[in-house]
Formats: C-alpha cells, structure tokens, sequence
C-alpha cells in the first residue's frame, strides 16, 4: 500500500531531467543504460547514448565494458558531475580492491555507486560490506548498495553491519516482480535498480502487453520501462541498436493510467532470464 501511494505522486512528478534522492543526499537519474554484453560497439554505444541523454551507465567489471565506458567519458564533452556510474564488485574480491581496479578501468576518480553484485553463497557478505563502507569513506564512490540480495539478505546485512543499502539491483519487470520487496525497499528507503526491465526482449510480444502498447501509441519497451518509471523503481535498459536505445529515452510523454499499472502487474509470472527469481 505505501508503495503504491509513492507510485502514484512519483508519476505526477516525471520528467527526463527529474532525479530520485538517496539517504547519502545524492540524486540518481531516473534511467540509465545497461552495458552487459554491449562490449563489441561500447565506446561508439556509450557515446551515442551520452549524446541522446542517457544519464546513467551501468557497468561491472566482469562486462568488460569499462574501458569502452571510460573511452565515452573522457571523450563526451560532458562534465564528470553529469554522469552516474554504477559499477560493481564480486562476492570472491577484495571489495575496496575491486573498487580501485574498476576506477582504474573507467579511469574515474570515484563511482557514484558500487553494488555488491550478489550476495556469496552461504552469506551476506559483510566482510565486502566493510570493504565498500571504507571505499566510500575514503572518496572511491559516492554510494554503495547490493544486487540481487532479497530481503532477509538485506535484514541480516544491516543487522550486521548498521549500514542500509542506498540500492538493490535485482531482476524486474511487470513479468517478474515482487509487491513484498517494492514495500520493503519503499519503507527502507532503498532505490530499487531494475536489471533485464525488458525481459531481455523475451516478453515483448506477449498479446496483453502489445495491446496496452497500441492504445497509449508507445512499444511494449517503452511501457515496460515506463511502468517501471511510475513506481519509482530506476530502469536500466540495455540496447545494442541505436534505434532502441533512442526509443527507451523516450518514456515522458505519457502516462499509464492507473487502472493500467495494476493491469500489468497481473502479468506477473515471476518470469526470470534466470529461471528463477533469486529474491522472492
Ligand atoms: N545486477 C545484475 O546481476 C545484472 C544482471 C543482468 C543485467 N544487469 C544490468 O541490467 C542491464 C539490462 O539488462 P539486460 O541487458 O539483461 O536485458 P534488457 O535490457 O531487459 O534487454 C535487452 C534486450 O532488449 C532489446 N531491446 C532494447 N530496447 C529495445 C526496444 N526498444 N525494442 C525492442 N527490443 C529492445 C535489446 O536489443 P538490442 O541489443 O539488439 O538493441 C536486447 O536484446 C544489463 O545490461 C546490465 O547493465 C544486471
């Protein structure tokens, strides 16, 4: 219930250059590009998203993407201040060394966000938790969060350690989400980041979905992301093709009814590119 009272006012309030604040005082752009697997055309793609307004790059250093990432940067033109990176370490790493050897790659100073990538197995990770406490202290990153952590994963972390995630990244789209996690994050004031938003192009045709696209005039990737947009959960579509990632920018210029938003959120099959949703 409380998150959908903060869907409702976040849609009144969207427009491309609006921001969602974290607790740290910093502001994340509403949408970013996801890198994975964009490795072959990265410098051109992250320049030419750069350009079309894309804010927010997603990157880890297992994409192999950073140095094309750190190639459009230096050459956009545009102030570092501009930009959010997220980047990520492993549950294997030294997270405070990881963070180092990713900055190098970008050739960055700082990160505005590294995520713990996923939790390790049989743990929490608090040990890569102190690790990225102390990246940030130490000015290597702005924010720090965790992927693909549920929320008992995320309850024993902060018991731990007293330190709240600003992010959880995880897998979600109206065909596989979670109403007890959107609550949770919401009521904890954790922004969720929305991995494969379009189902990695696995849902787009599904009847119901093409259908609500046609009647608002938009695709099923701009209602997909749009639908994110609306709840307040932070988009990161990736697409190879400048076409596509053109498209995923334009998302401002309308507004899925509300009767529509619960509509696709009885899409919900728990649809993972994974088989199976790690954290519900
Ligand atoms: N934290 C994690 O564990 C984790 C895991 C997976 C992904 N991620 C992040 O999330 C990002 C996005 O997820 P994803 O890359 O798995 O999948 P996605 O963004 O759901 O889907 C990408 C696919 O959708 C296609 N597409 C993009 N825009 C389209 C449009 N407007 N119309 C039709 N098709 C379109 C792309 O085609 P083209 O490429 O041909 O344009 C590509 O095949 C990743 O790139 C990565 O940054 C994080």
């Amino acid at each position: 219930m409380a998150a959908a009272t903060h869907a409702l006012h976040f849609a009144n309030a969207l427009r491309a250059d609006s921001s969602i604040p974290l607790p740290s005082g910093n502001r994340m752009p509403l949408l970013g590009l996801g890198t994975y697997d964009l490795r072959h055309h990265t410098p051109e793609s992250v320049t030419q998203a750069l350009a079309a307004g894309y804010q927010m790059i997603d990157t880890s250093g297992d994409y192999h993407t950073q140095r094309g990432i750190g190639d459009a940067l230096r050459h956009c033109g545009l102030p570092r201040e501009s930009i959010f990176v997220v980047t990520k370490v492993e549950a294997t790493d030294d997270a405070f060394e990881a963070t180092r050897v990713n900055l190098a790659e970008l050739r960055l100073d700082y990160a505005d966000l590294v995520l713990i990538h996923r939790p390790p197995v049989g743990g929490v990770g608090e040990v890569l938790w102190q690790e990225l406490r102390r990246a940030k202290r130490e000015g290597l990153t702005r924010d720090i969060g965790v992927s693909n952590y549920s929320i008992e994963q995320i309850e024993e972390l902060v018991y731990r350690t007293g330190e709240l995630p600003a992010v959880n990244q995880i897998e979600w789209s109206p065909f596989g989400h979670s109403p007890r996690m959107m609550d949770f994050c919401f009521d904890n004031h954790i922004v969720i980041q929305a991995w494969s938003p379009l189902t990695r192009a696995q849902r787009l045709n599904d009847d119901k979905l093409t259908s609500l696209a046609a009647r608002y005039g938009k695709t099923p990737a701009q209602l997909l992301i749009r639908w994110n947009l609306q709840l307040g959960v932070v988009p990161l579509p990736k697409a190879n093709h400048a076409q596509h990632r053109q498209e995923n920018l334009e998302v401002f210029d309308f507004e899925i009814r509300q009767m529509d938003m619960v509509k696709m959120r009885t899409l919900n099959e728990h649809y993972s590119s994974m088989g199976a949703l790690p954290y519900v």
